[in-house]
């Protein structure tokens, strides 16, 4: 497993370097210096009460998120990323935009220990937990970094949407629907998913398809109760070539069948 994770952590980092100097506008990064929200509207809409909370942001890769909390009213704001390009990143926006929030360089595994304290709510969002290979535990992080009664917020690219790819003119079905942890997808791609022309220099990486019930009864047995489960037919990326703008995400052009792009989950910690 640490083959996979220490992979994974040498292309975030050279994603980080990309990302933070980011030259196609993808991370909103002048709005959030200048105290604005890189939050998209589905979970702007979605967050819920969020005024004077304290909240942990998880694999906050290079932090807007998590400052667009600080922005949004939150009272505290911690985010947390095993990436250290992406922590030092972070910092440096927070410094710029006069935020005071916290970044912590980690793995969500040793995110208990790391962190050292419980929050309001656990925020997770955009290609996270495909990242990682034990759902499970990480269902048990979430709850153990919740107060009682405290929320998780979680919008992710939907299992359905990895399974497939382009072929043609048309979406076909690829993947299996469960990844075996030790037999993760394996990638090698020279660019990252912004339209960056830049290339990385460490192409290879391993990621995780986790069925929505996976997901669900993670947190169910880690002691939190679902207060939603939403499918959505736009993601915050563009996933397929062909995708098209909706709003201020992409989601399948009319010929295509669509199929559901993203999820997003509510839940508390029962008390
Ligand atoms: C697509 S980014 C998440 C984007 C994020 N929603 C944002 O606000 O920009 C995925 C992040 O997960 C981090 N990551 C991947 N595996 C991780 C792990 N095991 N522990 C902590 N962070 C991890 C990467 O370093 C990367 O920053």
């Amino acid at each position: 497993m640490e083959e996979f994770s220490a992979a994974n952590r040498l292309n975030w980092d050279d994603r980080a370097q990309l990302h933070a100097t980011d030259p196609t506008g993808s991370y909103r990064i002048a709005k959030v210096l200048a105290g604005g929200s890189s939050l998209y509207l589905l979970e702007a809409g979605e967050i819920g009460d969020i005024s004077g909370k304290d909240i942990v942001h998880l694999q906050c890769h290079i932090g807007l998120d998590t400052i667009s909390l600080k922005h949004l009213g939150a009272g505290s704001a911690t985010g947390l990323d095993f990436s250290p390009a992406a922590i030092a990143a972070a910092r440096g926006f927070a410094a710029s935009a006069g935020a005071d929030v916290r970044f912590v360089e980690a793995s969500v595994y040793d995110a208990v220990e790391a962190l050292g304290q419980v929050y309001d709510m656990v925020f997770v969002s955009w290609g996270a937990v495909n990242w990682l290979d034990d759902i499970f535990r990480w269902g048990r992080v979430v709850a153990s970094l919740l107060r009682p009664g405290g929320r998780l917020y979680l919008a992710d690219g939907h299992p359905m949407m990895f399974q497939c790819d382009r072929k043609g003119a048309r979406l076909e079905l690829q993947l299996g629907w469960r990844t075996p942890p030790r037999r993760p997808l394996v990638w090698d791609e020279p660019r990252t998913y912004t339209g960056d022309d830049r290339t990385l220099k460490h192409v290879r990486y391993y990621e995780w398809i986790h069925p929505l019930s996976d997901v669900v009864n993670a947190l169910i047995q880690a002691g939190l109760a679902i207060d939603f489960l939403n499918e959505h037919d736009v993601v915050s990326w563009q996933h397929f070539p062909f995708a098209v703008e909706s709003g201020d995400m992409f989601g399948l052009p009319d010929h295509c069948p669509k199929i559901p792009m993203a999820y997003s989950i509510g839940a508390t910690k029962r008390k």
